[in-house]
Parts: structure tokens; C-alpha cells; sequence
């Protein structure tokens, strides 16, 4: 009874995943879905016997680390010849022709641009998700593949037995630039292109992380014994029959001119796709040709990559503008006659630094190239020096603050120039504040980008501290505040003073202090005066902490009025040290060793590993050497590493042995989960 209705919601739940996410064509709404996702959820929970890893319930992911384990590929996983014009498809064409001898197919598709994939089905259920490494091995991300809500985790129809299926992972392009747009207010490194996005995203330990990026997967080449056709064309519609997601633009061309009219449509309209593309493949459709024609060392004969041209416009620079962010780097940006490019109309493009400009030879006037490439915002990659007419002014990164006047200043081997007045120049101030509230930071909820504007246009707030000062009849006064924003405001104040130690330290801004160095700062120093009166040397002596960073701390502190802030902040309330729980999860039982971890883990990821060395007083080293005091060794632990181990005479712990060594056992799971 139970069992059937567990079953029967499963079935339901999977025909709409597979039309939202493969057709495009939801029958439900968002809200009676996850109503019905709930459902089966509890069922689940309660009833633990009717477990079924390809449950819809398993594509939220959970945060149990992956560290992934490598395997070996049945069928490796090759890479195509790239051609860059169509005389050398022309080439292909021949070599196709001759090689044959006969009549032949080619089907044209495109190239997607993500990072490709192979899974391995059997009776219909997804067994096995493998990225493709160096061809021969990779990864087995089979956990976060779960999470792809248009990648099926049970056919449907006829399928073989037992097959392989490769294909891409993409990240769309909206969800790319909503991903670049929260890391760029978290100051966390943005991805340069959606490539770049979803394979860092595929190789992430928490899947749970990887279900919230909202990845895709298009799907382009079966293998396996028993496959329904001898056509490649056939086999894909099957796929699409069985629940995979197959590109429309597919099409199989009997002549060149159909290759060429097929590359010219889509040079054109990929740019109104969903996802990124960068050229188009072209295959042999009959198998038994495709097995004729073999394979070179890399790559088969039966297959060409055609790759599209970067795309390029040519327009006039009217001049240069400097953006102050909240960390007081100046962004130089060229200023352009719109044109026309990818699909978009661009007027603007970053000039990254004075040194970039410098090279370029820039002047006012000049007609500039401009390219989006894989970068995030257009950028100039050349003058055309033969179009001056008359030579306009050279650019000349500007000395002084647009926003404030100071004199800018620049770090030993950085290329950005920042405004040092970081408590006086608005855009740093707002920006500090917009950083001190955000999710990751303090998390106050109702105060927004806006809101701070608002706040500090009309005088409520200076710096961070005054945050806690506002009053609600202060706030309600305010023209577009009303009054339940207001105690919404107030209400994530007082919540915020709850946010732990390290997420305090990353909130104040400091520059260079991101996430992950707030927490190597709060763990190693405990309280804010011990981190305020650390000394240069005591703070490059803390793992990964640089002499940059260090040398920002310690000028951070040097500031009566970041002291000042922090005592305010002390006062209202703020967490000013480690709390007792996370001082307890720290032991000694690792001190003074110097350990290497290498291999591939099962229980947790090497991150993870590697906190848990520093959490027991050990250090974490990435060569072996005589000192080192011995290997944390996972699989297939580099040969190199494993050679010098046995020179040197250091020993291998596995990672059950060295969770013991750490009595993880004897540590609850909410200490252990603290750590990371
Ligand atoms: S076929 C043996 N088809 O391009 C050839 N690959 O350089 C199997 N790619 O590693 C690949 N779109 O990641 C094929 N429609 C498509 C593709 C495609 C993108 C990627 C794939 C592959 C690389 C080849």
C-alpha cells in the first residue's frame, strides 16, 4: 500500500521533471510539485525500507562530501580534431570520401561548450556518472549528475540493457551570470565563462551546492553492445525517446552544401540559445563506417570539430571611466559607440588596468576591436592605429579617486589601483555595508543595496556600526521605508548578533579577507583582540595566510576607526570570539606533525582532510620530504609521491586509521560539521 504510493508519487514526479526540464512544458506548478516532493519525502523518511537511490527526493543533493573516487573509462574518452574554416571541413569531407568508398551521412551538430560527461545506464536506471579526466579515467560525480533535474535517473521505452551515453553539462547562460553577479558581491573570484561555471560546479564536494546552480545536460553519442540502430541519427532520437535531452539542431547532411548552409544558420543563431556553443561537430552517421574508419592516437577519423570565430565588432572609444568598488579597486571602462555583438548591444568594456591600457596604446577617438571571448564583460583587444585620422588625447589612468580625491595608491605586485581612503569614499562605504549585511556575512535581512542608499543619503548610517544605532522612528520617517520594513530591519539586526565568530570577521571588509581566510583567521587567533593585536609574522605563520593578507590585517587594525567600529560592534551585542563548542572541536593529537595528503577518499573530501590536520594542531604540507611525518593516502595516490615515500621511509595511513588517530568517532557529527 505504501510501497505503491511511494512508487506511484515517484513516477509522477519524474514525468514532471522530464517535462519541465526536457520538453519545456510543465503541466503543474511550481508550488503543487515541491507540495507533492514533500510528500514523498516524509514517505520516504518514515519508510527508509523503500530507499531507492534514483528517487526524485535524491536530486536535492545532500552535503556529505564526495571526494571522488576515479574510474576507469570502458570506452575512452576522446577529443575531436578542431578545423577553424570551411576548406578544412572541405578536407575532412575528402579524407571521409575516400577512406570510405562509398555513399556516406553526415550528421551536423553543435558543439556545446560545457564539460562532457558519460553515464552509464543499466536496466534503465543511471548507474554511474563519470567526468572525463585524462580520456582514460575520471571522476565518478555520479552524486552530483543526481542533481541535473533534466538528466533521467530512469528511462522510459525501449532502451538496451546496458549503455553508455555521453554528452555535455552546461551551465545556462542565465544562470551564469546570476552566479557571477552573488559572487561578485561576495567578492568571491567570478567565473570567466559558463564552461569554466560548470565544471567547477561538477567537481564540487556538497551536492547539495550543485542542485542549487541549476545545471543542464544535452546528450550526443551512445556506446554499448546492443544499441537499437546502426545510425548515429537514430540512436540520438531514441535517446530523446528515453528521456534524454537531444538538441534539436541536428541535422544529417547528404553534401557540403548542407554541411556549409547548416554552419552559416548556426553561426547566426546559436546566439539565441539557452546555452553556450562554440561550434559545430560533424560525424559519420552509419556505425559500421564510423568502426571502418577508425581512430588516430586522439582522435577518431570519423569526426570533425568546425569551430565558430570569436566574435568581433570594431567601434569608436569616446572615453574612459573609473568605477570605485567597495574594496577600493578602480576599474578603468571604455566608453563606445554601441555596436552590435553576440546577440547584444555593447556600449561599454572593461579596460581591466592601467597596465592593459598602457599596452593598447590607447586614445580618445580611436576605433578599438572589441571581443567577448570567454570573459565575462566585453574587452578591447586591439587598436586599428590605420584608421587615425587625427590622434585624440592618450589615455592616462587618473591619479586621484573620482568618487573622493585621494591619491590612489598601488600594491607591490598588483595590477589594480585602489583608493586607500576606505572609511571616507562613498562608494567604499556603501560597499562595505552591502558586504556586512549580505547572506554569507551578517545576513540582515530587508537591508538591500537600496536600502542602504537610502539609509546613507539621508545621514542614518556612516559605517558599519551605525547599522545597529537605526531606530524604527528614524527608519519609518523615511519616505519609501514603511513601517514593516522597518521592523523587518530591526529584527534582522538583533538575529544577526547570533552570526558566529568567523562570519563577523569576514563581515568587516577587510581587504583580501574572504570567506575561507575568515575562517582560517577566527580559528587561529579565537578572539577579535588576539586577531587585532596579531603581529605581521604571527599572521603569515597561519596556514595559507600570505604576506598580502597579512599586511592588510594588520593595516586594518592600525585604524583607529576600524578599532573603533569593531568595539561598537562589540558592544551592541556582535560574537567576538570562537564560541565553546567550536574551541572544543580542536585537539592536540596531530601537533607539531607535518602531514601530506595524496590520493582520492571516500569518507570526506581532501578539503576536508586538510581542515581536520590544521583543526588537531597538525600542518598540512604538499611535498613529501624527510620531514615529512606521514601520508594521509587515499586511491591512487600519485606515483611520484609514492616513490619519494618509500626513499624517504615515510609511512602511509589510510583514512580510517587516520580518522581514528583524530577520535572523529568519539566527536559528535555537529562538531565535526563545524569544521566545514
Ligand atoms: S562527440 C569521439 N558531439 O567536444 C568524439 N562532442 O573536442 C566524441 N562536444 O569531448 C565527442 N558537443 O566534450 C561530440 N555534439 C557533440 C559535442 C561534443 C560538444 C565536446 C565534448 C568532446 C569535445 C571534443
Amino acid at each position: 500500500m505504501i510501497k505503491s504510493q511511494i512508487e506511484s508519487l515517484r513516477r509522477e514526479l519524474e514525468q514532471h521533471n522530464y517535462n519541465y526540464y526536457v520538453l519545456s512544458a510543465p503541466t503543474i506548478s511550481d508550488f503543487d510539485f515541491d507540495a507533492k516532493l514533500r510528500q514523498l519525502q516524509e514517505l520516504e523518511t518514515q519508510h527508509p525500507e523503500f530507499f531507492d537511490p534514483n528517487s526524485p527526493t535524491q536530486r536535492v543533493g545532500s552535503d556529505i562530501a564526495n571526494g571522488f573516487e576515479q574510474v576507469a573509462h570502458v570506452y575512452p574518452m576522446l577529443s575531436l580534431g578542431n578545423t577553424y574554416s570551411e576548406g578544412e571541413v572541405q578536407d575532412f569531407y575528402e579524407r571521409v570520401r575516400k577512406g570510405l568508398n562509398e555513399e556516406f551521412e553526415l550528421v551536423c551538430e553543435l558543439k556545446y561548450d560545457g564539460t562532457s560527461i558519460s553515464l552509464t545506464y543499466e536496466n534503465g536506471e543511471l548507474i554511474r556518472a563519470v567526468t572525463r579526466g585524462d580520456g582514460e579515467k575520471g571522476d565518478d560525480v555520479t552524486a552530483n549528475v543526481k542533481t541535473i533535474r533534466s538528466i533521467p535517473l530512469r528511462l522510459h521505452g525501449n532502451f538496451p540493457p546496458k549503455f553508455e551515453i555521453r554528452g555535455e553539462i552546461l551551465m545556462p547562460w542565465s544562470v551564469f551570470d546570476e552566479l557571477n553577479v552573488e559572487r561578485e558581491a561576495q567578492e568571491e573570484q567570478l567565473f570567466a565563462n559558463p564552461r569554466n561555471a560548470a565544471s567547477g560546479t561538477l567537481k564540487l564536494q556538497n551536492s547539495s551546492v550543485v542542485a542549487s546552480r541549476k545545471l543542464d545536460g544535452y546528450f550526443y553519442y551512445l556506446l554499448g553492445e546492443s544499441l537499437p540502430s546502426d545510425l548515429h541519427s537514430e540512436n540520438l532520437k531514441a535517446a530523446h525517446s528515453w528521456g534524454f535531452k537531444v538538441s534539436d539542431a541536428t541535422k544529417v547532411c547528404r553534401n557540403l552544401e548542407e554541411v556549409s548552409a547548416f554552419i552559416n544558420f548556426w553561426d547566426v543563431e546559436r546566439k539565441n540559445l539557452p546555452v553556450a556553443t562554440d561550434g559545430i561537430v560533424l560525424k559519420v552517421n552509419s556505425l559500421t563506417q564510423q568502426k571502418n574508419l577508425g581512430f588516430t592516437a586522439k582522435s577518431p577519423r570519423w569526426a570533425i570539430a568546425y569551430k565558430f570565430q570569436a566574435e568581433k565588432a570594431v567601434t569608436r572609444l569616446n572615453s574612459v571611466s573609473y568605477q570605485v568598488g567597495r574594496t577600493g579597486a578602480v576599474t578603468p571602462v571604455a566608453n563606445l559607440d554601441p555596436v552590435q555583438l553576440s546577440g547584444t548591444t555593447v556600449k561599454r568594456a572593461s579596460l581591466h588596468n592601467a597596465d592593459i591600457i598602457e599596452a593598447l596604446d590607447l586614445h580618445i577617438g580611436d576605433m578599438v576591436f572589441v571581443e567577448k571571448g570567454g570573459e565575462i564583460i566585453p574587452k578591447i583587444t586591439a587598436v586599428d592605429k590605420d584608421a587615425r585620422l587625427l590622434i585624440g588625447d592618450k589615455v592616462q589612468f587618473i591619479k586621484a579617486c573620482p568618487e573622493c580625491g585621494a591619491a590612489l595608491t598601488r600594491y607591490e605586485g598588483e595590477a589594480a589601483h585602489y583608493c586607500p581612503n576606505e572609511n571616507a569614499c562613498p562608494p567604499q562605504i556603501k560597499g562595505k555595508m552591502e558586504h556586512f549585511v549580505s547572506r554569507k556575512a551578517m545576513n540582515i535581512d530587508g537591508l538591500g543595496a537600496e536600502t542602504i542608499n537610502l539609509l546613507y543619503q539621508n545621514e542614518l548610517l556612516h559605517n558599519i556600526a551605525d547599522i545597529y544605532s537605526l531606530k524604527i522612528p528614524d527608519l519609518i520617517r523615511l519616505e519609501r521605508l514603511g513601517t514593516k520594513s522597518a521592523y523587518n530591519i530591526q529584527a534582522g539586526c538583533e538575529k544577526s548578533k547570533e552570526v558566529p565568530f568567523e562570519r563577523v570577521v569576514f563581515a568587516l571588509g577587510i581587504r583580501f579577507v574572504g570567506e575561507t581566510i575568515a575562517k582560517k583567521l577566527a580559528f587561529a587567533f579565537k578572539t577579535i583582540e588576539s586577531l587585532e593585536n596579531a603581529t605581521f609574522d604571527e599572521l603569515i605563520a597561519v596556514d595559507e595566510i600570505g604576506e598580502r593578507i597579512a599586511q592588510s590585517v594588520v593595516q586594518y587594525f592600525a585604524d583607529a576607526a576600524n578599532i573603533e567600529t569593531v568595539n561598537r560592534l562589540r558592544e551592541y551585542g556582535l560574537q567576538m570570539s570562537l564560541s565553546e563548542e567550536k574551541l572544543q572541536a580542536r585537539g592536540e593529537s596531530l601537533a607539531g606533525l607535518s602531514i601530506v595528503i595524496s590520493g582520492t577518499f571516500s569518507r570526506h573530501s581532501r578539503d576536508e582532510y586538510k581542515t581536520m590536520i590544521e583543526m588537531n594542531g597538525g600542518k598540512n604540507v604538499g611535498s613529501v620530504s624527510a620531514k615529512t611525518s606521514f601520508i594521509l593516502a587515499g586511491d591512487n595516490m600519485g606515483p611520484e609521491k609514492l616513490k619519494k615515500a618509500e626513499k624517504l621511509g615515510v609511512k602511509l595511513v589510510d583514512e580510517n586509521t587516520f580518522l581514528s588517530m583524530i577520535d572523529v568517532e568519539t566527536k559528535s557529527e555537529t562538531q565535526m560539521g563545524l569544521l566545514f
